[in-house]
C-alpha cells in the first residue's frame, strides 16, 4: 500500500497506460528524427521521470541535458515568473532540439524556456509534453509531441508535485483538495 494513495482524489493515468504512451511517443521521435542526433532538454525537476522512461523508449542515437527553472514554490497557480536555476552544459548551435516538460498550464514556462533556448540558434527545436491542461493555457503556446490532456485540475506524481511532495508516486492522480486549498 503506498502511504500517499489516501491524498489522491483519482487516478488519472496509471503506470501501464503512461508507458503504453511513452512508447507511442518514442517510436515517433525515433522515427522522425532517424537521420540526426537529437539534443533532448529535460525541463527539471517535473520532467525528470518522464525524461528517464522518454529517452529508453527512443531506438535513435541521442544527446541529453537538463534545465532547471523556478518553480511554483508551495502554490498551485502560475506566477509567470520564470528564473533559470540550471543552464544546459552541451552546445545546441545547429543542433536538433527537444525539450521534454512535465505539463503546460498557463503555458508560461515553455514559452519562456523556448524563446531562451531559440537564443542559442539549435537548427530546430521541437517541444514534447506529458501532460496538457488547455482549459489553462494563458497564451497560444505551440508544443509538438504531447502525451495527455487533462482537466483544469492539480495533478501530482510521475514527477509532478505539490510542495516538492508526490513526485515519486508511481501514477499521476488529482490531489484532494482539501490538501491545497
Ligand atoms: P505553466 O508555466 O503555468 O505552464 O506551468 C508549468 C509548470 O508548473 C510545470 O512545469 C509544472 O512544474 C507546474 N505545474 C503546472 N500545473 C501543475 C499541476 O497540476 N501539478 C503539478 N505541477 C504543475
Ligand atoms: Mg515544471
Amino acid at each position: 500500500m503506498n502511504l500517499m494513495n489516501c491524498d489522491i482524489s483519482a487516478v488519472l493515468f496509471d503506470e501501464f497506460k503512461i508507458q503504453t504512451r511513452i512508447r507511442e511517443i518514442g517510436l515517433e521521435i525515433s522515427t522522425e528524427y532517424k537521420e540526426k542526433t537529437p539534443v533532448l532538454i529535460g525541463i527539471l525537476k517535473g520532467g525528470f521521470i518522464f525524461m528517464a522512461d522518454l529517452v529508453r523508449s527512443i531506438s535513435i542515437p541521442i544527446e541529453m541535458d537538463f534545465l532547471a527553472i523556478s518553480s511554483y514554490g508551495a502554490g498551485t497557480s502560475s506566477s509567470g515568473v520564470v528564473k533559470i536555476r540550471k543552464d544546459i552544459d552541451i552546445d545546441i548551435n545547429g543542433r536538433d532540439v527537444i525539450v521534454v516538460e512535465d505539463i503546460v498550464d498557463s503555458g508560461l514556462s515553455l514559452q519562456y524556456i523556448k524563446d531562451y533556448l531559440w537564443q542559442h540558434k539549435p537548427n530546430s527545436l521541437r517541444t514534447c509534453v506529458l501532460l496538457d491542461k488547455p482549459a489553462a493555457h494563458k497564451i497560444d503556446v505551440v508544443f509538438d509531441y504531447v502525451g495527455f490532456e487533462v482537466k483544469n485540475e492539480f495533478v501530482v506524481g510521475y514527477g509532478l508535485d505539490f510542495a516538492e511532495k508526490y513526485r515519486n508516486l508511481p501514477y499521476i492522480g488529482i490531489l484532494k483538495e482539501e490538501l491545497y486549498l
